[in-house]
Formats: structure tokens, sequence, C-alpha cells
């Protein structure tokens, strides 16, 4: 029995175990692997410079095996990892390093049972996780955790969520406003959709493009690729906000500071949805600046676009767009959405790029085959169904599996664990066009780090498995996962109590009403009755008072110091006075 998350797909296991010193490991690296070396004591904690022939870590290079693909022989005083790739390499050692994790502290060396496993490869391509940095902005330093997670777990796709209308994230050069004014708000509400609590503190905060290309040197080493997502034609509040001709009318509105109906009526805010009008070159020209700089800065070859939930009603109003659909000879507006998305894609392609939008952007049987399809939308969709029969491609996300910012008391592991695209009515012959399943980290009720990985932890192992293996166990892998807590642990990543992330909890829905008001699919209640997470923020709060009173002693003390040296330094200059005259 080993805990490596994912199961790889082809193990042999020997008798007896595997022992790799800690202090003395002969590293051999073939020249065409040489970029692994980094990584090696930083994963397994092993000692490289004072090597004897004691205990071997090879990485042997053979081009025979595909990208992401692996050999690990662990035999006697050896591990040999075989690869054809960097990826390949990168994963046997994540490979090793959970192998190894077990006794890694009071013993002289790392041990695990002796076995192979034989060129162990993915089930899909695309092992994608998304996280949403326009709700709440957490900042380099969660994002770097959020992909130490992934490549742990073999996950490569890294969806990040840059704008939407509660903030824009991303400087872009041509117009400035969209930070200096998008990255603000003045508050946010609290809790869920339907909660009219609201916290009266400003929240905000950017990447510039210095940060961004950081993020993608951490990202690339890890063997993960980002897909930016600049959300277009809807989910722009943050934009009209700094430029408000972009909207239908020129109506202006503020970044919103709430989610959702309640408060936008509290507010008395009607028709508050607006997406860009459709109908002016003006929003085009501005969409493709946008899409030029950012497309610019990622090196990778997907751009996402959104499109999801854009509503058609300020299209119907509008001159300029009505304009548009006469001109284009289009049948309504919802070719219209489809008309500007053919024009960005046009345009995206023209750089080398391919557009991903959510599966709304697959309603028009116009919208080219090569845009890939994310498919969120919980029913039966037949315009994904006729995407894939045309040859298009798709990602699976179906919030009931894979929506991570929903409770686990509706998304739960095994939901993820278990889902396969039949589910979806994706029949077996439609199945070469799925390129992966990802799972989706929207931030609207989540406002902080440990919350993010109390999110994740156990669904993000649990799709990581999914995406890997097709040896699927659920009870075997809710065993292995326990282990991987001291990962966690390792990497400072809260994990929240199994009593409410790893089940469908009876009753907690009625408790939930009854305190808060609202039930359980989409909140932050879970994470407020997650008990270890109390404690520690409890153990936190009174560690920081600790802090805070040693600092204050040893401010006192330090003013005391300075009066003494001033006053030794006065007296200094006093006998040189005295003296010198
Ligand atoms: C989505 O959740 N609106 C894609
Ligand atoms: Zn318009």
């Amino acid at each position: 029995m080993i805990n490596v998350i994912p199961k790889p797909n082809n193990i042999t296991f020997k008798k007896g175990d595997c022992f790799i010193y800690k202090d003395r490991v002969l590293l051999h690296i073939d020249p065409e692997l040489a970029d692994i070396e980094k990584f090696v004591s930083k994963c397994l904690g092993v000692k490289t410079e004072k090597a004897d022939d004691e205990s071997h870590i090879e990485f042997i290079f053979d081009d025979t095996l595909p990208e992401e693909v692996y050999t690990l022989r662990a035999e006697g005083y050896e591990a040999k990892i075989f690869a054809g790739s960097y990826s390949g390499a990168f994963y046997g050692l994540m490979t090793l390093s959970q192998l190894l994790l077990s006794d890694r502290d009071d013993s002289e060396t790392l041990t695990c049972p002796q076995l192979i496993i034989e060129k162990d490869s993915p089930k899909y391509s695309w092992r994608g996780l998304q996280l949403d940095e326009s709700r709440h902005f957490f900042g380099k330093e969660t994002v770097k955790k959020y992909l130490d997670f992934m490549a742990m777990y073999k996950l490569n796709r890294f969806h990040w969520h840059l704008t939407d209308d509660q903030g824009w994230r991303i400087e872009i050069e041509k117009y400035p406003l969209l930070t200096e004014i998008g990255s603000y708000r003045k508050g946010s509400q609290l809790h869920a959709w339907n909660c009219p609590e609201y916290e009266e503190i400003p929240h905000f905060g950017y990447y510039t493009k210095d940060d961004i290309r950081e993020i993608i040197a951490y990202a690339k080493e890890r063997c993960i690729e980002i897909i930016p997502e600049i959300d277009f034609p809807a989910h722009c509040a943050s934009a009209i906000a700094a430029y408000n001709d972009l909207a239908c009318r020129n109506i202006p509105c503020e970044v919103f500071d709430f989610c959702g109906d309640v408060l936008a009526k509290e507010k008395g805010l009607k028709n508050w949805n607006r997406p860009l009008c459709l109908g002016k070159d003006k929003t085009l020209d501005f969409v493709k600046d946008v899409v030029d700089e950012v497309a610019d800065l990622f090196p990778f070859p997907y751009f996402h676009i959104g499109g999801d939930e854009a509503p058609t009603n300020e299209w119907k109003k509008c001159p300029d767009c009505q304009k548009r659909i006469k001109d284009n000879k289009l049948k309504n507006e919802v070719n219209l959405q489809a008309w500007f998305t053919n024009e960005i894609n046009a345009f995206l392609k023209s750089k080398g790029k391919t557009m991903i939008g959510w599966n709304e952007v697959l309603a028009s049987k116009s919208t080219d085959t090569d845009v890939i399809g994310q498919y969120w939308v919980s029913q039966n969709d037949k315009n994904v169904l006729r995407h894939l029969k045309n040859g298009g491609k798709i990602i699976l996300s179906k919030h009931k599996s894979f929506y991570f910012d929903m409770a686990y008391d509706y998304c739960t592991p095994k939901e993820t664990y278990t889902y396969e695209p039949e589910k979806s009515k994706i029949k077996k012959e439609l199945k070469k066009g799925v390129l992966g399943v990802e799972g989706e980290m929207w931030t609207e009720w989540i406002t902080n780090e440990d919350h993010v990985f109390f999110m994740l932890f156990n669904r993000g192992l649990a799709l990581s498995e999914n995406a890997w293996t097709n040896r699927k166990d659920f009870k075997d892998f809710k065993s292995r996962l326990q282990s991987h807590k001291a990962f966690m642990d390792k990497m400072g990543i809260y994990y929240g109590n199994d009593h409410i992330t790893m089940k469908k909890n009876k009753g907690l829905k009625k408790r939930q009403a009854k305190k808060y008001g609202f039930t359980v699919k989409h909140n932050d209640a879970e994470f407020r009755l997650d008990g270890i997470h109390n404690k520690n923020m409890r153990v936190k709060a009174k560690q920081a008072l600790k802090e805070k009173k040693k600092r204050e002693e040893y401010e006192k003390n330090a003013k005391g110091i300075d009066e003494l040296i001033d006053s030794a330094l006065l007296k200094a200059a006093g006998y040189i006075l005295e003296e010198d005259a």
C-alpha cells in the first residue's frame, strides 16, 4: 500500500524496502533533464553535496517516453526515474517525494516499498484548477502556494480569473484606469448571494505585468500552463466603471460591492447587470487592445474570454447594438454575442491562440469549432453535444462535481472523484472531444487563503486522481488522503475538518438555515462552522497578542537603549568640547 495521489496507473511491488540516505545521496541527472536538479533537494529534503556511493537518485533520459510520462524504479538503495521530457521527470519526482514522505523525520534514511511504476501517464491532457481573484484578491504568495499544490498533484492548467464585475486585477498599459479605478471597490457583501450583510472595508489589488511574469515563470517550472480569463461581453462592471462609454447608452456604474440581487435592490439599482455595448466600434477596439496585451504577456496557447451569463435586454434597447444587428443581418441578440465572439476568436487566432469560453459561447451554430467550450451549466446541454459532434473540444466543469466554491454538502469529494463524461450525456463516441476536467474556485464568499484551501483540499485531490488515473477506487482514495495532510502542514496549507469536508451533512442545511438565514449550497457557513479553523484562529489571535506584547516590551527597551546612547554621545560630545576648550 502506498499513499501516492494521483494513484499511478501501473505498479509492480517487490519484496522489501528501498532506502535513500538523507544526508549522502549520489545524484545523477542526464543533461537533457538537467533543469530538474533544483527541485530534487527541495522536494525530497536530501543532501547531495556530501555524496558517496551509498544511495543513488538518477534521472535517465529515455526519448521513447512522451511528455508527462515517467517510469520509476525504487530498488535497494536506488531510485531511478526515466523520462523523455522535463514534465515526465518532474512528475516522477513528485511521485517519489510522496512515496518517501512517510518517515522523513527521525531515521537516517527515507524509505518506501521496493516497486516499479511503469510508464505512468495521465488519463486527461487537461487537468485544470481555476482561481477567481476578481471577487477577492489574494496576491502572489497565495497564488504560488496554489501552484505548488497543483504541481504536487500533477494538475497542469491554472485558469486565472482576473476580471469580473467586482474588480479588475491585471495591469493594461493602454487603459490605466482599468486598474486605477477598476481594481478598487468600496466594500463587500458577505456570506451568501441572498445575505444582505455588508462590510464597509475597501477591497483592492492588482497584478502588474512584472508580477504576472514572475508567476508565469513559477508555473512553468512546475509544468503548469496559465490560462488568463478576461471576461467579455458580460461580467464587465469594473471595466465600465473605469470607461463608462463601453456601456450601451454610456450608462455609468461603480465597481460592484455586491453579488446578485439582494444589495442591488437595496441600493435601488435596476438592471444592474449590463454588458459591454457591442454596437460601438470603440468597444471592439478596446477588447482587441486588451486581448492583445494579455495574449502577448502569457506565452501559453489558450485564452479564456468568459462569455457566460450575458443578458440581452440592454442590447435590445441600444440603437448602436440594433444597428450592428441590422448591418450584419443577424437574427437576434444571441447572434449579436456570437458575432462578437467570432470577431475576437478571429483576432486571437491571428495571434496563434485558441479561444476558450463557457458553454454559453456554443449557443450559436455560427461559433467556430476551434473554440473550446467549458461545460459548467448543470442541465444537459444540446449545444455542447452539437459542438462535440462537429469535432469541437470541451473541458468538463459541471458545478455539481467541480465547483469547489460550492458547499461540501452539495459538491462532495465523491462527486468530484466519481464524475465521468457519461453523467453529462456524453457518449463513448464523443469522448475524444473531452480534453479533461477542471475545478473552479469562485470567491464571492471566500475572503482569505485558509478558506480557499479549506474548499480545495479534499476535492482538489479527488480532481487530481479523477484526471490522472484509470484505477479509481473512492474508498481506497479516502484512506490515502489522510497521509497528505502532512504535506499540507509542510506547505502551510489549511485543510479543515473531515467532519465537514468529506461528506454530505445531514441536518446541517436545517441548522444553517436557522442559524444564518440561508441554506447550504453556496456560502461561507461551512468554513465558519469548521472547528479546526476557529481553533486555529484563536491560537493565531493568542500568538499575535503575545507577539504584540513582546514587541511593545522590546520597543520600550529599545527606546531606553536609544536614550542611553544619546546621552552617552552627548556626554562624549561634552568631553570633546571640554577638551577642545
Ligand atoms: C460561471 O460560473 N458563471 C461560469
Ligand atoms: Zn449597445
